[in-house]
């Protein structure tokens, strides 16, 4: 074996092997490798995580900063990867891992992500990516389709159009909701008389050309954070990222939204775009998609909708109604990597015009030349994987009516999994579920009773410790490693707005079962048990018995 070998030597020799000769299959790549090609069947064991180990443990294996003097044999560092590495990745397509958005994926993906690979087709330019660029454009067309449903005749027409793009593919949901923005904001201060337009003459001199004091963006308090990012990085400014208060149901609050506006116009402050969420990222709910897009057609401004999440409901006939109005959007953001199943790194945004993205082209004389097919002319990213191959494969393979099924599934998974937690005395369904995600907490029965009879102040405090109960068994849950939850902290109206801390449930895998959901609260249940959280209760019993005592002496 390779430990046993001669140490490996810096030779051009050598260098030109690792170039062109693959491992021996019997290697630990290769063992890796068959592991990987078994759809990690037992490759990190029943448990989400192999072996617990404190991060602070783990770090240290990589606290090394000077760079390897000697080369070391590929099955020798493999060794090493298995050991310190793969035991201690999150096995995130465990049917038990229902915590966060990073889905399962289909096995198919696996060689064909080798395949991918192995072209390293680079989307930046046609020059390194011939089929791959078609390829793209053509997965554009059918989110825009799926989206927009314009006819055979539009899609004849713009689909392969070079000059003009249906949407942007890059690494995921941040860069998408940025694109989407950048554009917006690239329409708005476009050059007109006196002005070359903001992308020349920047922020300052955009402002003084449109007579206002700034540009703001609206979007709900469940607005995923990369909006506040892209804010940041277009010159916009986190402060005029408008958070607005939600409903009950956690979908934007149309009458406070109204009133940002008009706060906004009496201060001097434009809005760029509003956006909507299809799904939001805590709780998967949706924003009053229609309405937004009336607001935003009286007010003048770009509409934009942020489904990285939810976007793939429209593959669902049941369930598509849920987005009517995302068609009336001028950009929408889906995450291929979320509910497409497609491994990491796949997002795109689609705009309604296809002369939106016009806007933000950028030419290069030694590659993105003017008039040519290079799609990099209108993508932030520069260099770029082929990930649309991923999502052709899954769109040919699984098909519409197989992401139908997926996604009516997931959504019938999250309903059980709603009535399962409702059905159970000491469990409060936090957040039901619209889409996949809900939202719920530990909380016994005679808790909730103290609850429903305490003064605000009381019930904040209830709820304080039943925040660190909800923490605790979190934690004690994913060292466990049988299942996972994430956590998250909500501000559900039956508690006067107080924000409590909730356990998150995304149904991202097919192969969750009732079985495994149930199984989820009897290891909670289990958890109430054990000592740490006994001390809690018994923290709320004596604040309650105290608040008795009181109110019987008057
Ligand atoms: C609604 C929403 N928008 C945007 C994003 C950002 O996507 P990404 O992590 O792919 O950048 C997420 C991620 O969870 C999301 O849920």
């Amino acid at each position: 074996m390779p430990r046993s070998r001669e140490p490996a030597q810096a030779s051009l020799e050598n260098l030109y092997r690792i170039f062109t000769v693959p491992e021996a299959p019997d290697s630990t790549l290769g063992q890796i490798d068959q592991a990987i090609s078994d759809n990690l069947m037992g490759f990190l064991q029943d448990h989400i995580v192999a072996v617990e180990r404190d991060l602070v443990e783990i770090e240290r294996d990589f606290s090394q900063s000077r760079i390897p003097e000697e080369p070391t044999f590929v099955s020798n560092y493999t060794e090493f990867l298995k050991e310190k590495v793969v035991s201690q990745s999150v096995h995130t397509a465990s049917p038990g891992f229902i915590g966060h958005m990073t889905s399962a994926l289909p096995y198919f993906m696996l060689p064909l992500s080798r395949v991918l690979t192995a072209l390293n087709q680079n989307l930046v330019k046609v020059e390194t990516s011939r089929a791959f660029t078609p390829m793209e454009r053509q997965v554009l067309g059918m989110l825009h389709r799926l989206i927009y449903d314009r006819d055979d005749g539009f899609y004849d027409q713009w689909i392969q159009d070079s000059r003009h793009a249906l949407g942007a593919f890059c690494s995921g949901g941040t860069i998408a909701n940025l694109t989407a923005l950048w554009a917006a904001r690239n329409r708005l201060c476009g050059p007109a008389e006196g002005f070359r337009g903001i992308a020349r003459e920047g922020m300052f001199k955009a402002l003084r050309h449109l007579d206002c004091n700034g540009l703001a963006v609206l979007v709900s308090r469940r607005g995923h954070y990369s909006l506040g990012k892209a804010v940041d990085v277009l010159g916009i400014g986190r402060d005029n990222l408008i958070t607005v208060e939600t409903d009950d149901y956690n979908r934007i609050d149309m009458k406070k939204l109204r009133q940002h506006c008009a706060r906004l116009q009496s201060e001097g402050i434009r809005p760029l775009s509003l956006v909507g969420v299809a799904g939001t990222t805590e709780t998967g709910n949706i924003d009053p998609l229609d309405e937004l897009a009336d607001l935003a057609q009286e007010l003048g401004c770009h509409y934009h909708v942020d489904a990285a999440w939810g976007g793939p409901t429209l593959l669902s006939s049941t369930h598509r109604g849920l987005l009517k109005g995302i068609e009336r959007a001028d950009s929408v953001t889906i995450d291929a990597h979320k509910q497409l199943y497609v491994p990491m790194g796949a997002g795109m945004v689609l705009f309604k015009d296809p002369a939106s993205l016009a806007s933000i082209e950028h030419h290069a004389a030694y590659i993105l030349r003017e008039g040519s097919r290079d799609l990099g002319s209108h993508t932030l990213e520069g260099s770029r994987p082929g990930m649309a191959m991923l999502v052709h494969a899954g769109l040919s393979i699984i098909g519409r009516k197989g992401y139908e099924i997926l996604i009516d599934q997931g959504i019938e998974r999250a309903r059980r999994f709603a009535q399962l937690i409702d059905a159970h005395p000491d469990f409060e369904l936090v957040t039901e579920p619209e889409l996949n995600i809900l939202t719920y907490r530990y909380n016994p029965a005679w808790v909730q009773r103290e609850l429903a009879a305490a003064v605000a102040e009381q019930a904040a405090r209830i709820n304080e410790i039943l925040d660190k109960v909800t923490e605790t068994m979190q934690k004690r849950q994913r060292e466990n490693g049988r299942t996972f939850v994430s956590r998250t902290r909500l501000a559900p109206g039956r508690y006067r707005g107080d924000d409590i801390t909730v356990f998150r449930v995304v149904m991202a895998n097919p192969l969750t079962t009732e079985k495994i959901l149930a199984s989820v609260l009897e290891e909670q249940c289990e958890m109430a048990g054990q000592e740490e959280n006994l001390v809690l209760l018994e923290q709320i019993s004596r604040l309650c018995a105290r608040t008795e005592q009181r109110s019987a002496c008057g």
